[in-house]
């Protein structure tokens, strides 16, 4: 799908005012640099608390369009939000904790925020009398699905962690504000998504990162667990079309679903593009919990129009290439609160890697 195509079905499908809650984080910035690219007088307002995930500099590329503006502040503060969502006509919601292995060190905030804030958001909408409500969700959702089944929409959702509990709950108060106010509610459930200014916690940021600084890619368990993986962009494009032409009280799959890569292949690949040390391969003790498979059917959102354009193998050298080129992005951050993080996740166990 060429761009051309793409703008075309999305036509004059999106709102004129956006409130992008968790704006500020890897998927939402790429959401917003993508529109503001396309429109710089579109007014966006970007929302976001700015935990150690969120990051201003992603959205730098964007910061001098006219109808960009940035609001510090916390999905859970009712007043906040309720003024806000006056001054808008629909909320897109990134907002939330989005790493399993943190919900479950402490899944408190996961609750807090992921619940909580999508409710206060939700309630913001319906007391504006939004048109449109478009929560970003996630495929863990389903929960582990064995081969040779693929989630679709209607599926019942199965969370096995504190954070795809913390989204399938604000899920259902989504479709339950549907239901109940007729608030014009649309869930995305996007796949493993990877790419530029990604916080290096996640399996291919930490390990493209770690590859570049020469230490240890800690792989769990046996490494066959299989993730569907998603371009950043791909990503962005599946909720700006849903957005612009999905139907109310309905969720959309967004996953590539043609090739599903285990963890050791991803590490694979990068060692491959960072012609790194196999050495540094390091196997760890399993997540607990672990879900082994995530496949979606993705046909409903294929057939809105929404076509991934960025295959694992491009996608892979893109990501390698810009975390290269971007150490003044990721060296600041793997310095700071990070080392807490790595140390508790991953220092317990035998066979742990050494200190990051
Ligand atoms: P991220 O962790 O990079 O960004 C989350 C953003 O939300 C950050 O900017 C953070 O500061 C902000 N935030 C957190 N708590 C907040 C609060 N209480 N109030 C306001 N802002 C707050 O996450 P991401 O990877 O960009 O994911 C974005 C969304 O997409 C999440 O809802 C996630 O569940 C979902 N998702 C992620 C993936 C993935 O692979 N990364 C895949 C599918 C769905
Ligand atoms: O599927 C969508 C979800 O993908 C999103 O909703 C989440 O926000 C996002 O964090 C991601 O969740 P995962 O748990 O699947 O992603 P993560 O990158 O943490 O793990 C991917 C796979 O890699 C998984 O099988 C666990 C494995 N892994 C991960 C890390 C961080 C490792 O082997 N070692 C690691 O250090």
């Amino acid at each position: 799908m060429s761009g051309t195509d793409f703008w075309s079905r999305v036509g004059d499908g999106l709102p004129s005012r956006l409130l992008v809650s968790g704006g500020a984080g890897f998927i939402g910035s790429a959401f917003v640099r993508l529109l503001l690219e396309r429109d710089p007088g579109l007014r966006v307002t970007v929302l976001d608390k700015l935990t150690y995930a969120g990051n201003l500099a992603n959205l730098d590329p964007v910061r001098a369009a006219p109808g960009y503006r940035f609001v510090r502040g916390d999905i859970c503060d009712r007043e906040l939000v309720g003024s806000l969502a006056t001054e808008v006509d629909c909320i897109v919601n990134f907002a939330a904790e989005s790493h399993v292995d943190r919900s479950i060190l402490d899944p408190d905030a996961f609750i807090r925020t992921d619940v909580e804030g999508t409710h206060r958001l939700l309630e913001a909408a319906r007391r504006a009398g939004h048109g449109r409500f478009l929560q970003v969700s996630t495929d863990e959702v389903y929960g582990d699905v064995p081969e040779p089944e693929r989630s679709r929409e209607g599926d019942p959702l199965r969370p096995r962690s504190p954070y795809s509990a913390s989204k399938a709950a604000a899920e259902l108060l989504c479709f339950a504000y549907h239901a109940t106010y007729g608030l014009p509610v649309l869930v995305t459930r996007g796949s493993n998504t990877y790419g530029p200014y990604q916080y290096p916690e996640k399996i291919v940021p930490l390990f493209v990162t770690q590859a570049l600084q020469g230490l240890p890619l800690p792989l769990y368990g046996d490494g066959r667990a299989v993730r569907d993986y998603l371009y950043v962009d791909d990503h962005a494009r599946g909720v700006a079309l849903v957005l612009a032409r999905g139907r109310a009280g309905e969720a959309y799959n967004l996953g590539r679903g043609d090739r599903p890569v285990e963890g050791r292949a991803v590490a694979e690949a990068v060692l491959r593009l960072t012609g790194a040390d196999p050495a540094l391969l390091q196997p760890v003790q399993d997540r607990p919990g672990h879900d082994r498979r995530y496949a979606l059917d993705s046909s409903r959102s294929r057939r809105l129009g929404w076509e991934p354009e960025v295959d694992f193998a491009t996608g892979m050298e893109r990501t390698v290439a810009w975390y290269r080129e971007r150490r003044d992005w990721w060296e600041p951050i793997k310095s700071g609160e990070f080392q807490d993080f790595y140390r508790r996740n991953y220092h317990p166990v035998a066979g742990a890697p050494a200190e990051p």
